[in-house]
């Protein structure tokens, strides 16, 4: 169980709750810095509420006095930096507050780390880490028969998301290499699980089939995805802010890959039989709702991550297949429709509206 006093940015959006629910221990102190932008939700961590050691912070990664404030009053033993501008198709639209975020905010953060980091007293310079949390999507889009991204893959972003999240990790390169910060990327596949907010593929899909609402699907749907269960992903950091070595990167993969359409007919198929009382199944599967859509533009057409690094040198793999992740997933959501209902609120209504029109 984790001793250490953790700073984690980004702390109330979907990875970074899980990741939060999932190590804390009432002995260390965990300060969650977040914007709470409409994706981050403090209610991700009301089990944490009553513990005097979950301190959760509003402010902006970028808010140089606030984060050294935090940094010299609690003396965190690592910074892990989830906060970000997440959604490649907001990117599209709007790509500024990309840019602020994921590569300005990314900066202001680094340099009121690195200046803390740099003033600490042996031993506490040796063992502190900055963890970097990343994306596969900075690789660009591999060919039909190109063998999985490595670490040492060219960075060849295509989307405004991708490229910011490629800025911010060539920063954090550049401070390791240039002043020594102890920095570590790790950059992980899709993930999916419970809180993830449902613009994203899978707790959209899930959501609108219950809802009996369309299931739009970009352009042929034949787009290849490497579906992670967000456990495994939070597990991998822990191993990563363990034992990973300093100033290298690591792919955080689940090894498979399947087509848009194949993993939304999976969630349909399971929906069939999980509830068989929704007004979608048995008579009018759910699958039925399928709908083909535009594309996005620049659709990246295959994501694929070779993981054989973190696998060998920290003996990280997966526990969960997309089946039995997908099953712990559509509980989740069945169970929690409170949740569900104070996030469908008029502003996501509003980009459903924005983005989808009448489908
Ligand atoms: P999310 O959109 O669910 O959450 C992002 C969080 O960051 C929110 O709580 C938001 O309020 C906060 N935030 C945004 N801008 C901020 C700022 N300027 N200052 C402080 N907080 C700010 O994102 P997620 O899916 O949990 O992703 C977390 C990280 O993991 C991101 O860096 C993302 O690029 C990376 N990642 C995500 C996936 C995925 O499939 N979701 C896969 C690989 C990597
Ligand atoms: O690969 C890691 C990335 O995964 C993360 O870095 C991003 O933060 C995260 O948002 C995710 O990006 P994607 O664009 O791959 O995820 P999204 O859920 O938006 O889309 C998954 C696939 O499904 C993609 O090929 C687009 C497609 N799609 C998505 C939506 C929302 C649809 O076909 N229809 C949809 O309505």
């Amino acid at each position: 169980m984790n001793t250490r006093t953790w700073l984690v940015t980004g702390g109330a959006g979907f990875i970074g709750s899980n990741f939060i629910l999932s190590q804390f221990n009432p002995q260390a102190a965990m300060i969650n810095v977040d914007k709470l932008t409409y994706a981050g939700n403090p209610h991700n961590l009301n089990s944490l509420t009553n513990e005097p050691n979950y301190i959760l912070v509003q402010s902006d990664i970028g808010n140089e006095p606030v984060i050294e404030a935090l940094l010299h009053k609690y003396q965190p033993e690592a910074v892990i930096n989830f906060a970000a501008e997440t959604h490649v198709d907001r990117s599209i639209y709007n790509p500024q507050a990309f840019i602020q975020t994921n590569i300005v905010g990314a900066f202001h953060l680094l340099q009121t780390v690195r200046n803390y980091w740099r003033a600490l007293k042996s031993p506490a310079r040796e063992s502190f880490r900055f963890l970097h949390v990343s994306t596969d999507e900075v690789y660009g889009s591999l060919e039909p028969d190109a063998p999985p991204f490595t670490e040492t893959s060219p960075c060849a972003p295509n989307s405004p998301y991708s490229a910011s999240k490629a800025g911010g990790d060539h920063l954090v390169r550049s401070y390791h290499r240039t002043y020594g910060l102890p920095a570590i990327i790790t950059r992980s596949s899709n993930n999916y699980g419970p809180r993830q907010f449902p613009e994203k593929l899978i707790p959209l899909v899930i959501l609108n089939s219950l809802q009996g609402k369309a299931l739009p699907i970009y352009g042929d749907g034949n787009h290849l995805r490497d579906w992670l269960y967000v456990e495994d992903h939070c597990e991998a950091m822990r191993l990563v802010l363990e034992a990973g070595r300093i100033g290298e990167t690591y792919n955080i993969g689940s090894g498979g890959e399947q087509t848009n359409l194949e993993v939304v007919r999976t969630i349909c198929a399971l929906l069939d039989e999980l509830c068989p009382q929704s007004p979608q199944s048995p008579q009018s599967p759910h699958a039925s709702l399928i709908t083909f859509v535009k594309d996005r533009p620049g659709h990246d057409r295959r994501y694929a991550l070779d993981c054989t690094k973190i696998a060998r040198e920290l003996g990280w793999k997966p526990k969960e297949s997309l089946s039995s992740g997908l099953i712990k997933t559509i509980r989740w959501y069945l169970d929690h429709q409170d949740w569900v209902s104070s996030i469908q609120t008029g502003a996501y209504r509003e980009w459903v509206r924005q983005h989808y029109g009448e489908i």
